[in-house]
């Protein structure tokens, strides 16, 4: 049997059907832009964010998630799908999805109207926290389920590794977290045998730090180490700006030599109502067509923060102001791109900031890579280990306790992306890094039993293995509450950064 014909005998069999129903194109990049995989045509992002609120009333969701998915519902993406195709929409970005759902329906009905998806990979629990961050076995497996969830549909257009996580110049150290968060989810689609998917980083435009940012996540002789795609969320252009005004010809000019694709992952100020959307001229007019692929507009659910295009009540749609001025807008928005056969990229990878005041993240090395295996064969080895149980409070009591005693005790877990040192277990869940720490402070005390006790908190095992699963859930040991991110934590006005 040829190979075609063998492919063709599990086509039939069932055994190979995408399971995305509709046909549509896949979008592969080639330099700093996106085509389409089967012709030469540009593909450029008429983008909605798509994400609704778990205090919207009408929204119940299924699972015991902190956030909706917003692929699980086959009847509300049938009940939204019309209103996206009214705004012209090729692209919907969701927040947050829970690998457990099923996404088969809402991902072809998507397909069937021609709209491919950008999917955050963290959600509102599991993601890399600005003032505390790492980037651990738990976070792995979170993005990894969510690419496994989701990798075999056609309409996935990329992943975002992160969304808006530094912000200011003194949490860019968080920046090298998620730059290893994009490295291992390249790595892992990679070595899945999936489609060649992206993986990029969105954030928001933080005029301090907006330069060493997009650099930072760009370079490096090693493209794997990278991200493929650069979102960035913009609210400079508000009422009657202009390309000028607006900042966004600063932005295009900062841009024009980035080596890989760049977009408005979210825009749309809302401080002037209600908005006409003007700037969706220039974002698909010839000054910035050559430099960026498109924008997703924030948002399709009006909800507190008033950003909405629709209010949704039950099965009821109901279009606001915006949606019309959006839509008149988008049917215009036809960009001319260029042929993929006949470009030739030329740009280069930026070169890497320098940690400096302003910029607090080592380019090399990245934060380790988790390694599950690792981190147990280590557990298993040691002798002093934290109580099963123990509370977030109690486990994090304990760290201080013992890294207060000796911070050499802690050198297998500390870790500083501005010194770029990494303790090998820094990439371990807590009850391990615990342990670790335990384990060393026994030794230092030349392993008397008094050196492991710390009023019944910590234990003594026999190192071989026979240690199973111990613990509670406990996830983070410094912070339970981590910050939402799927909302802008900014409205921009020109360059100037406010709070909403
Ligand atoms: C390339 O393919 C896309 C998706 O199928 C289609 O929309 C577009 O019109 C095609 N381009 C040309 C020049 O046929
Ligand atoms: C959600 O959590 C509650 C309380 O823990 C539990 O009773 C319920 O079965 C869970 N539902 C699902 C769908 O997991
Ligand atoms: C970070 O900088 C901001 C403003 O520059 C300041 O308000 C904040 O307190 C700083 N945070 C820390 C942890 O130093
Ligand atoms: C590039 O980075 C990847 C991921 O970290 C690594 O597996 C690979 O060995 C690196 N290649 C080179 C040439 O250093
Ligand atoms: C654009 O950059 C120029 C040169 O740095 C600066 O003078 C101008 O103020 C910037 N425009 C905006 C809107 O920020
Ligand atoms: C294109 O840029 C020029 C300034 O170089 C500006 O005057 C014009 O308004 C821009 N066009 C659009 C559609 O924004
Ligand atoms: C939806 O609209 C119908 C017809 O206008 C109305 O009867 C119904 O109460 C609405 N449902 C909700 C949940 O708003
Ligand atoms: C891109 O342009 C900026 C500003 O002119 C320059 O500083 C930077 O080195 C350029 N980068 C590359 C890779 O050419
Ligand atoms: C932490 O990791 C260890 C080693 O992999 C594992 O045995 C344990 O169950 C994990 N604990 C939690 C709470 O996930
Ligand atoms: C990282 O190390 C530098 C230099 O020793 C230090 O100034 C900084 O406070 C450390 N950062 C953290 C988060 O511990």
């Amino acid at each position: 049997m040829t190979r075609l014909a063998f492919y063709g005998a599990l086509v039939a069999l069932g055994i190979l059907l995408p399971r995305a129903a509709a046909d549509v194109d896949p979008i592969v990049i080639k330099g700093s832009k996106f085509f389409y995989q089967s012709n030469d045509t540009q593909f450029f992002i008429r983008g909605i964010a798509y994400q609704a609120d778990l205090t919207n009333d009408d929204i119940a969701t299924p699972s015991n998630t902190s956030y909706v998915d917003p692929l699980a519902d086959a009847d509300r993406c049938k009940r939204d799908i019309p209103y996206l195709r009214q705004l012209n929409t090729n692209v919907i970005r969701v927040y947050a999805v829970d690998p457990a759902q099923n996404h088969d329906s809402c991902m072809s009905q998507l397909a069937d109207a021609g709209i491919y998806v950008l999917s955050d990979l963290a959600d509102p629990i599991d993601s890399i926290d600005r003032d505390s961050p790492e980037w651990t076995v738990d976070l792995l497996s979170r993005y990894t389920s969510v690419i496994d969830a989701l990798h075999g549909y056609n309409n996935i257009l990329g992943f975002f590794a992160g969304n808006e996580v530094s912000h200011l110049a003194n949490n860019t150290a968080a920046s090298a977290y998620v730059k290893a968060a994009v490295r291992d989810s390249k790595a892992y689609i990679k070595s899945s045998n999936y489609r060649s998917i992206g993986v990029g980083y969105a954030t928001n435009d933080d005029p301090e730090i907006r330069t060493n940012l997009a650099d930072y996540f760009n370079c490096g002789a090693n493209a794997s180490e990278s991200i493929d795609f650069w979102g960035y969320n913009v609210y400079s252009w508000c009422g009657d700006s202009s390309y000028v005004q607006s900042g966004y010809q600063n932005r295009t000019i900062q841009f024009s030599n980035y080596s890989v694709p760049s977009f408005f992952s979210e825009y749309g100020c809302n401080k002037v109502q209600p908005r006409t959307f003007s700037e969706v001229d220039a974002i698909y007019g010839p000054n910035m067509t050559q430099v960026w692929s498109g924008g997703i507009v924030y948002m399709y659910f009006e909800e507190a923060n008033d950003y909405g295009l629709v209010d949704v009540s039950g099965d009821n749609v109901s279009t606001r102001p915006a949606f019309s001025y959006l839509s008149n807008r988008m049917q215009s928005a036809t960009p001319t791109g260029v042929l993929k056969a006949s470009y030739a990229p030329t740009n280069s990878p930026q070169a890497c900031p320098t940690v400096n005041s302003n910029w607090q993240a080592d380019a090399s090395p990245l934060p380790p890579t988790p390694n599950t295996d690792r981190c147990q064969c280590k557990l298993s080895s040691l002798s002093c280990i934290p109580k099963r149980s123990l509370g977030t409070t109690q486990m994090g009591e304990l760290f201080g306790t013992v890294c207060g005693l000796s911070s050499s005790a802690c050198n297998g877990i500390s870790h500083n992306a501005t010194t770029g040192k990494y303790g090998a277990y820094s990439m371990c869940n807590s009850t391990v890094q615990l342990a670790v720490a335990l384990d060393a402070y026994y030794r230092q005390q030349d392993s008397r039993s008094s050196a492991c006790s710390f009023d019944g908190m910590a234990v003594l095992q026999k190192p071989s293995g026979t240690f199973s699963s111990p613990g509670s859930p406990v996830r983070d040991r410094r912070s339970t509450v981590r910050p939402r991110r799927f909302r802008p934590m900014y409205s921009v006005g020109s360059d100037e950064l406010e709070m909403t």
